[in-house]
């Protein structure tokens, strides 16, 4: 079989390229790309299960996430393992990304591999912002609503983007539809293939291995295969048994199903967007702008264009003054940022406002017909105290559900 394979295909040189020894000075830093790759693989893989029972819909998607919670066998572990997984996965590419920035790897020849890493980063970003209104709870939703409204600040595009992120005017079916098809297709095919480049040029250039190595060392240090191959997946494994044991002893986390009227819901982010959160409170008015699209935009064109910033001589980070202050306040302020915005009070959304005037002004009953899954029409009433008794005084709405049966 082996003479077969290697009569037709270049076998022996693929196996002395996986061979070739690697720079001498290289650390277990070195296996956090390698890590950020299982969980990319690890969220495919978990995600490919949970979409075999997940519906896109506002009148399915909560009860299916419930259903795989409390029914499926494995179902919530599987999705445990996908949800601290993505949380997992935004720290170890942090992590690597600050690894890079330690030893400077960032430096040439290697700035497109910098450059597609950051892209990488923004698609891991969308995929917790995409996920997270999936679940279809009043965490998801009114997150969403605030996420939108960022967005719909930026300048000339603004509105066009937020509208493009709900399908509409209002979020609802549509962007449910929109941020599945975002999370389950059309990010994955760009991440595997801005994966696929980024492994190229790593690949290409080689591994950086640390500033210390002399020219003659980067050629002297084990080989990829067995070894360095090796300790990346006793990295795996490690990172999967702490995976699986907090997905075995934490559950998810599933609140009651999006209501939109809700107007005294407080909006909160994943726990990775709570730093950009907590910059909008500092900008009001006609001052938001500054939080929710020139920072943001501004700190993430200067991190794409980082290796052509600094041009310094490539040693590790402690020893190169301008690029170690401007790396520790920025991480500094991003954590102390995201503890201020977990325990920061309720933000103001335009659509909760909204909302609540809506079901205010009501002057007549708003009904709505829903199909249960029997088959049985629903009809789902909204009743201001005034309509229900005539007093006129309080304003109090009711929410109430009366089946077809019921009513006759
Ligand atoms: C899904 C996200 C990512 C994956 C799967 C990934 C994967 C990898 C792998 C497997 C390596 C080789 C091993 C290593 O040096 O650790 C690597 C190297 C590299 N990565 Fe990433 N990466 C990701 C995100 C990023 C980000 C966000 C950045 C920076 C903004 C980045 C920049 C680099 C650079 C510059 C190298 C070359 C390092 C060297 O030669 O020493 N990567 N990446």
């Amino acid at each position: 079989m082996r003479q077969f394979l290697n009569e037709r295909l270049p076998l022996s040189e693929f196996s002395a390229h996986l061979r070739k020894p690697l720079p001498k000075h290289i650390n277990l830093l070195f296996s956090l790309g390698s890590l950020a790759m299982f969980l990319l693989l690890l969220q495919a893989a978990t995600g490919a299960f949970l979409a075999l029972y997940y519906s896109p819909s506002p009148e399915h998607a909560h009860n299916a996430v419930t259903y795989i919670s409390e029914e499926v066998p494995f179902g919530a572990f599987v999705r445990g393992l996908h949800h601290w997984g993505a949380s997992a996965m935004v720290i170890i590419v942090f992590l690597h990304l600050l690894r890079v920035v330690l030893y400077g790897s960032y430096k040439a020849p290697r700035e497109l591999t910098w450059i597609f890493g950051v892209l990488l980063l923004l698609v891991v970003l969308g995929f917790g912002f995409t996920g997270y209104l999936l679940p279809w709870d009043e965490k998801a939703y009114w997150a969403t609503v605030v996420g939108v409204e960022i967005a719909s600040t930026a300048p000339v595009l603004g509105d066009f983007v937020a509208k493009v992120m709900r399908g509409g005017a209002e979020i609802g079916a549509v962007t449910l539809s929109r941020f599945y098809a975002l999370h389950t297709i059309w990010l994955p095919w760009l991440a595997f293939g801005l994966v696929g480049v980024h492994l190229f040029f790593v690949r290409y250039y080689g591994s950086s291995g640390t500033p210390e190595n002399t020219p003659e060392e980067m050629k002297t240090g084990k080989p990829f295969y067995p070894d360095q191959v090796f300790e990346d997946v006793v990295g795996m494994l490690i990172l999967f048994a702490v995976l699986a044991s907090v997905a075995l002893f934490v559950p998810v986390p599933l609140e009651d199903v999006a209501d939109p009227t809700n107007a005294d819901y407080d909006p909160r982010p994943e726990w990775y967007f709570l730093f950009l959160f907590q910059l909008l409170k500092y900008f009001q008015g006609p001052f938001e702008i500054i939080g929710t699209f020139v920072i943001p935009t501004v700190g993430m064109v200067l991190l794409l264009l980082l290796p052509f910033l600094d041009k310094s001589e490539r040693e590790v980070l402690w020893k190169r003054p301008l690029a170690l202050t401007v790396t520790s306040v920025s991480v500094a302020g991003v954590v102390l940022l995201t503890i201020l915005g977990a325990s920061s009070p309720k933000l103001e959304t335009q659509e909760a406002s909204q909302s609540t005037e809506q079901t205010q002004d009501a002057a007549t009953p708003d009904i709505e017909t829903e199909t249960v899954e029997e088959g049985e029409e629903v009809f789902d009433f909204q009743l201001t105290e005034e309509e229900i008794d005539g007093t006129g005084e309080a304003e109090e709405v009711f929410d109430f559900q009366l089946t077809e049966e019921e009513l006759q």
